[in-house]
């Protein structure tokens, strides 16, 4: 190990970001591949539950203590009639789905879903379709999932056997709506009308939603970050939230430039923020648009096998990506940089949940096991939540590619004031060297260690499967505490939870 590598910190419980959204961790499942079919829903599985859920599924998923999960779509979304998915299921339509170019039983719907994300504690943003339809659709679906009673939509979804209303809070207008791949494709003028109009009716029904715009779909759309402005200039009474999705991936495999693209993400965030805040002025306005990271994570193992899947065929097996190491410790430094922008960032959701780009996977009629990313999301889930604090970090840094002064460290740490405990959470993206850490957490007196959690592993192309979980996390990390001086060693590649308690 060379002289110079090491990181100082210090950690002031008086640093404070903000309080974190628990809903920065949230999750998504679209009609797309083995999500739903084969995914969370497989009648005929042997732990299926009577409505047809995996109850082996639900349970990776209480482990993540996912909060909030998007449905239905995604591109899925823009071709969507949901009137499709309610009612008798032997009545229901087989459809052509756009999306993916395959075909959607409706068999799960509105119900099913809300049902489902009851069973796993979560609450459901839903995603209206402003492809293809638009205000009447929508006001039409929030009278049916959100009102009591005695009118035709809320009746209804009583006669489907739904006396209480559903009650969602959160609520996308559209999805990409930038992107040519979208059915429905709209100019930002379009899109800011038609989401203002949509918004208006919605909250005319129910008046305690809140709204997630469509922004730029990432980074390189031509039209970023005017397509945000725009939309935002035109629907800004109307919505509360701003929406941002990126994925990243390795094709060129070139780990330390991999490793780096939470940079972009950073990027991203600072620029939307701006771009909200400036229609703020603009506007005069005293509200504040925060931000929805409402589609994140690493795509690109499966983009070669997707071209080869045969169009309409029922849930087929798409996106589903094999997570490998270092992917876990890009998705790792994902989280650190959401909780860096607890303040703007409110709502993020790891895209997806089950067997599509997915932290769990599924084999139809078998198994169901955790991809590599699974542990640093669960992390993150369990342990951060309470108040984001700013560490300040002094690291080596490095140039990549596409990236100049990158901090081999990444780190974030989120307080909870009612436990009593802070927890650390570390990267090192070196990929020879070991990293020490010292730092300086006098503030926190009384504290002591709980535990130093590592995800580490010689390969960075390990991946876990069915029979073999070759990458998870041990507890022998071997950080101390001592006189407010905490000292850890950073394993080359790792992640690292640092946990302390009073
Ligand atoms: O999550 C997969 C797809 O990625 C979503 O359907 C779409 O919104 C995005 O392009």
């Amino acid at each position: 190990m060379s002289d110079q590598l090491k990181a100082t910190m210090i950690l002031d419980k008086s640093y404070e970001i903000s309080d974190v959204d628990k809903r920065i961790y949230g999750s998504f499942i679209e009609h797309l591949g083995r999500a739903v079919y084969g995914g969370i829903y497989e009648p005929g599985h042997p732990k299926a539950d009577k409505q047809g859920f995996r109850t082996d599924v639900m349970e990776l998923v209480k482990s993540l203590k996912v909060p909030i999960v998007r449905y239905p779509g995604g591109n899925m979304v823009s071709a969507y009639n949901w009137e499709d998915g309610v009612g008798p299921k032997k009545e229901r339509p087989r459809r052509l789905e756009l999306a993916w170019r395959t075909i959607e039983t409706n068999e799960v719907g509105t119900n099913e879903f809300a049902d489902w994300a009851r069973k796993i504690n979560a609450e459901v943003m839903m995603a209206v379709n402003l492809g293809t339809r638009g205000v009447e659709a929508a006001r039409n679906l929030i009278e049916y999932t959100n009102h009591p009673k005695g009118t035709y939509w809320s009746d209804l979804r009583r006669s489907h056997g739904y006396e209480d209303p559903h009650s969602i809070k959160t609520w996308c207008l559209g999805n990409e709506m930038d992107g040519p791949w979208q059915v429905g494709q709209k100019t930002a003028e379009e899109y800011g009308k038609i989401a203002k109009e949509t918004g208006k009716a919605m909250k005319l029904v129910d008046p305690s939603i809140e709204l997630v715009a469509c922004g730029s779909s990432h980074t390189e759309m031509p039209t970023f970050p005017e397509y945000d402005a725009t939309t935002l200039d035109i629907a800004y009474d109307q919505v509360d939230y701003i929406s941002l999705h990126r994925y990243y991936g390795n094709k060129s495999n070139d780990p330390a430039n991999y490793l780096a693209k939470n940079m972009d993400m950073t990027h991203f965030i600072k620029t939307v923020t701006s771009t909200c805040d400036y229609i703020k002025a603009k506007h005069r306005s005293k509200k504040t648009i925060n931000l929805s990271f409402d589609e994140w994570n690493v795509w690109y193992h499966s983009n070669d096998q997707d071209k080869e899947i045969d169009p309409w065929t029922i849930a087929p097996p798409q996106l589903e990506d094999v997570y490998n190491f270092e992917d876990a410790l890009l998705v790792g430094s994902m989280l650190i940089t959401l909780l860096q922008y607890a303040d703007r960032v409110k709502m993020a959701c790891m895209a997806q949940l089950v067997n599509v780009i997915a932290p769990i996977m599924t084999e139809n009629e078998g198994r169901a096991w955790k991809q590599t990313i699974f542990y640093p999301y669960m992390h993150t889930s369990i342990y951060g939540r309470g108040t984001s604090l700013k560490p300040i970090l002094s690291s080596p840094k490095y140039d990549s590619k596409d990236f100049t002064d990158v901090p081999y460290i990444d780190s974030a740490a989120v307080f909870n004031k009612e436990e009593e405990t802070v927890t650390l959470f570390l990267i090192n993206k070196h990929l020879d060297e070991d990293i020490p850490l010292q730092a300086d957490v006098r503030s926190f007196e009384g504290y002591t260690l709980v535990e130093h959690t590592v995800l580490e592993n010689e390969d960075l192309k390990a991946v876990n499967t069915a029979q073999r979980e070759s990458v998870k996390p041990h507890n022998r990390g071997e950080a101390t505490l001592k006189d407010g001086k905490l000292e850890a060693f950073l394993k080359k590649t790792s992640w690292n939870v640092i946990r302390l308690k009073k």
